[in-house]
């Protein structure tokens, strides 16, 4: 979770310690702001389906194949097996909730979401794994059964001491202005060990992440449970490398996407959607489209071009069940069509959001690596107004609904439906 953001969101513990700070690797100066382009069109379409698979064997990972699975909603279902019951082999997963730590994915949001008929999931990047497993078991007893936890890929080296000193002291002024006093010490994040094994404990239907590739020992670990893997890429090197370690399936995240870019490198290079569903289309894997969707005829589009499924975040974070701090709210329902912006500011990560301090000259200029910039704003994100919290937010941000989780999720459904 994300102590920056949340009004119903959760604080992250604050002492529990990090399985991956070591020292090392500099961060390159760059400027903290990347403007937005705008997405062409793209190509062809296929909905490859996979085989039904007992749970807890070692070899879980189905087979691909060209069938269709017509659902009952007349929509394509991404092909996603839910290997730990082979009695419910498919499900309906044209849509996805998408992950959103931070304490956006509420047990409301994702009860709700799963009653319409979409993929439920809990970002739990930032919960230790206590909170993990309580998270799956609450949305459980809500009837959400099919879930995908997700969690984030370590990799970044954390900040030699001279990073974290200047980046600290680059902060201060920010601080200052939002009358926010500079702590001398920063909450450790979870570490992904923890977190992890609590995730193979749950045992979730899927477990998606993003950040980078999960390694053999974890990706046998969870086809030992019957829990299908879900990763993330934003350019075709990256897809196929997933494609390569037998990912289930692949989110395909384009630069339209609100929140952390799940590319391996932290200040990588954006696609739009479009551009990267043509560049994966001979993948031989489902792919799920991300960013910049927010209605029905978003997710049409994007099926036409060769998706499986579409996943959604932006569009969720109005609803009155979601976990999003009122301020957020209202900069929501105030964004224009150009609102949203990419920093590094924030996190060291590149991240699209809501235009406010941490993308203008008022953000700082010293940013340390990921994760250890976003320990540092921590408490200037949890305390101050919205000028210093992140608002993130994809491009669609405009286009947001208030409406209840489980009428948004429906209605969604039913505009794709209506355009497919
Ligand atoms: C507030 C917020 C938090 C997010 N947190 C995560 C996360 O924890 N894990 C993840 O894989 N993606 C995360 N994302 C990215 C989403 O999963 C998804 O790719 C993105 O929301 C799609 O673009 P859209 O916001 O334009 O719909 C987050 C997005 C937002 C807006």
């Amino acid at each position: 979770m994300d102590p920056l953001v949340g009004a119903a969101s959760a604080a992250i513990p604050p002492s529990v310690p990090t399985s991956a700070a070591p020292l090392g690797a500099a961060s390159a100066a760059i400027p903290p702001s990347v403007p937005t382009p705008a997405a062409p069109v793209g190509a062809a379409g296929r909905h490859p389906a996979s085989a039904a698979i007992p749970p807890l064997s070692p070899r879980v990972i189905p087979n691909i194949t060209d069938h269709h699975f017509p659902s009952s909603t007349g929509l394509p279902r991404i092909p996603l097996t839910d290997h730990r019951s082979p009695a419910m082999p498919f499900h309906d997963f044209t849509l996805i909730q998408a992950p959103m730590a931070g304490g956006i994915n509420t047990t409301e949001l994702t009860v709700g979401a799963a009653r319409a008929g979409a993929l439920a999931s809990i970002g739990a990047g930032y919960l230790s794994g206590t909170a993990l497993e309580a998270a799956v078991t609450a949305a459980r007893q809500g009837g959400a059964e099919a879930l995908a936890v997700n969690l984030f890929i370590p990799g970044e080296p954390g900040a030699t001491e001279a990073q974290w000193r200047a980046a600290r002291e680059a902060l201060a002024p920010c601080y200052d202005a939002a009358g926010v006093d500079l702590p001398d010490s920063f909450a450790e994040l979870p570490g992904f060990d923890e977190q992890f094994d609590a995730m193979l404990e749950a045992r979730p239907a899927f477990f998606s992440f993003t950040f980078g590739r999960l390694d053999k020992a974890r990706r046998d670990a969870c086809r030992a449970r019957g829990i299908a893997l879900i990763g993330t890429a934003t350019n075709r090197a990256e897809a196929r490398d997933q494609a390569e370690d037998g990912v289930d399936a692949i989110v395909l995240q384009g630069e339209e996407a609100g929140g952390h870019r799940g590319s391996v490198e932290t200040r990588g290079a954006g696609q739009p959607l479009a551009a990267l569903l043509e560049a994966c289309g001979d993948l031989d894997r489902p792919l799920i489209a991300a960013g910049g969707l927010m209605d029905g005829a978003d997710m049409a589009r994007v099926l036409g071009l060769g998706a499986a499924a579409a996943q959604l975040g932006t569009a969720f974070l109005s609803c009155p069940e979601a976990g999003t701090a009122p301020a957020w709210r209202q900069a929501l329902a105030a964004a224009g069509p150009d609102a949203t912006v990419m920093t590094a500011a924030v996190s060291g990560r590149y991240a699209r959001g809501l235009a406010n301090a941490w993308m203008d000259e008022r953000a700082p200029r010293e940013i340390a690596p990921y994760p250890d910039q976003h320990r540092l704003t921590a408490p200037l994100r949890k305390a101050a107004g919205a000028e210093w919290k992140s608002l993130w937010a994809g491009t669609g941000a405009h286009r947001s609904r208030v409406l209840p989780v489980e009428e948004l999720a429906a209605a969604l459904l039913e505009e794709c439906r209506a355009a497919g």
